[in-house]
């Protein structure tokens, strides 16, 4: 490898966060209670509980609880009101690329409201004008775990196509208001996981979870994002459109066929959402299966929009891998919104997501093949309790290793694989609420934020060791590694 220049120039430096696991305020300035205000704290319940399970009765009962502390991500980080102060750090380390959401119940309160709610743009103009003050580009994505519970009571989530239209308007809405400054896109967060987290993804509750809703409800997410990235396209040629699945490296348990068949199922279902967004249609064997066998509603006009509509890059998370087999009794871990089985070779964060880099490079190897479309990894990170030292600092060696190892086999793929990958974006940058588990205590900043779990702390920002590793790597573009 030419270690003097492991990343190409112009390579986008980055991290990402999300609205709603930032932000805060989630009553306040106009906005509505979103599916992410209604999640409780695992720490605070039994496994159980805390899962994606949501019946419309308990979401009622949730919303109206007002011991906020055991819904973390109703405050956040508070970045709603740190968003300068967070924007500044993120300067200082030097990254070129900031990925966060915008929270469709704060422009929508309800979502289907005739009008925008002023505040809510005038807040993301804020913070995108301060983006741009230090030279960092935004990437937005347009849904990210975050639909406005109105959608949910009175359209049952993505099982109806209105909710479709009312996606169009808000992504409207807000591309023709930050076009300008916001170059960088992605309409759905890993949007594959509708099959995994129905609830969080879709709005989808207990009641509304056959296989046939949560395709459906699938494909109406494609439909919408189709139209977006279509609008998007004539609007603003400029604008780079794309879309992102959730990267889950997929081994078999062993070389059993049926191990093999299992692992090769769990590829097509990740690569579908590739195949529609990029190459604007569902392999023939899939679309069959939706058409003919669950009989969903797939009409022509669908088929027309998917094919005139093609994302620019494929975006993707990728944090592990996991290994599928038939083996009734073996170890299970826990992993990004996927239980797997063990992998004997793998060593796993304190959550149990096994920790794979070569894992990424295998990856990324495979999309490049497939979609043949510029690859960006849009999340990437190690979850952990940090601890502070009598000093006040937190020497996160573990992540640092974990990071310096992924960006290697990054530095591999594109070296020796000839994959083209435009960026790479830390998950995290800052410590926000964990999504699966709406834990603080699960980090993965650079940045460290004084908060526990029960909401207690100052708030205040301190740089972890990471985050001067971080900034060296992007000022030499990784030639120490
Ligand atoms: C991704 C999500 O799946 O994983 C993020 O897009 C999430 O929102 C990240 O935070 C890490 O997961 P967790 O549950 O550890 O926060």
């Amino acid at each position: 490898m030419n270690m003097d220049k492991l990343f190409p120039t112009n390579f986008l430096w980055g991290g990402a966060i999300s609205a709603n696991q930032s932000e805060g305020a989630w009553n306040q300035y106009g906005k509505g209670p979103s599916v992410a205000d209604v999640m409780k704290c695992r720490s605070q319940l039994n496994l159980k509980e805390y899962t994606d399970a949501k019946t419309w009765k308990q979401i009622v009962k949730d919303v109206k609880n007002p011991e906020d502390t055991l819904f973390p991500k109703r405050q956040g980080i508070d970045f709603y009101h740190h968003y300068k102060e967070d924007i500044q750090l993120l300067a200082e380390m030097g990254i070129r690329v900031f990925r966060t959401s915008i929270s469709w119940a704060r422009i929508f309160p309800k979502g289907d409201e005739e009008k925008p709610n002023q505040e809510g743009l005038d807040f993301y103009r804020s913070v995108f004008e301060e983006c741009q003050k230090h030279n960092i580009q935004p990437l937005v994505t347009l849904s990210h775990y975050e639909m406005p519970l109105g959608l949910v009571e009175n359209y049952g989530g993505w099982q109806s196509r209105k909710v479709g239209d009312l996606f169009v308007k808000f992504s409207k809405t807000v591309i023709k208001e930050f076009h300008e400054l916001v170059p960088y896109w992605i309409t759905f967060n890993e949007i594959d996981s509708v099959l995994r987290h129905p609830f969080v993804s879709a709005g989808l509750t207990e009641e509304n979870r056959s296989q046939k809703q949560m395709l459906q409800a699938m494909h109406y997410q494609y439909v919408a994002s189709a139209k977006v990235v279509s609008f998007a396209h004539r609007l603003d040629e400029h604008l780079q459109m794309g879309c992102m699945l959730t990267g889950l490296t997929v081994y078999p348990y062993s070389c059993r066929p049926e191990d093999n068949y299992l692992a090769q199922q769990m590829r097509h279902y990740m690569y579908l959402s590739g195949d529609v967004q990029i190459r604007g249609h569902y392999p023939k064997p899939f679309s069959k299966k939706l058409k003919e066998e669950l009989q969903i509603d797939f009409s022509e006009e669908d088929e027309r929009i998917l094919a005139d509509s093609h994302c620019d890059f494929l975006a993707f998370s990728y944090y592990m891998s996991i290994t599928q087999g038939i083996e009734d009794g073996t170890e299970k871990t826990a992993g990004n919104t996927i239980t797997s089985m063990k992998n004997p070779y793998l060593e796993s964060s304190e959550w149990g997501w096994q920790i794979d880099p070569l894992g990424l490079r295998i990856l990324c190897q495979d999309l490049c093949n497939r979609f043949e479309v510029p690859l960006m990894i849009v999340e990437n990170g190690f979850g952990a309790k940090d601890t502070l030292t009598k000093k006040g600092q937190i020497d996160d060696d573990y992540r640092i290793d974990y990071h310096e190892k992924h960006l290697y086999q990054l530095a591999k793929s594109i070296q020796e694989d000839h994959v083209e990958v435009i960026g790479y974006l830390t998950w995290g940058l800052i410590d926000i609420v964990s999504s699966s588990s709406a834990e603080m205590e699960k980090r993965y900043g650079f940045i460290h934020v004084d908060l526990d779990n029960e909401g207690q702390g100052t708030l205040k920002r301190t740089r972890k060791k990471s985050f001067y590793w971080y900034k060296e790597v992007i000022a030499t573009q990784g030639k120490n590694l």
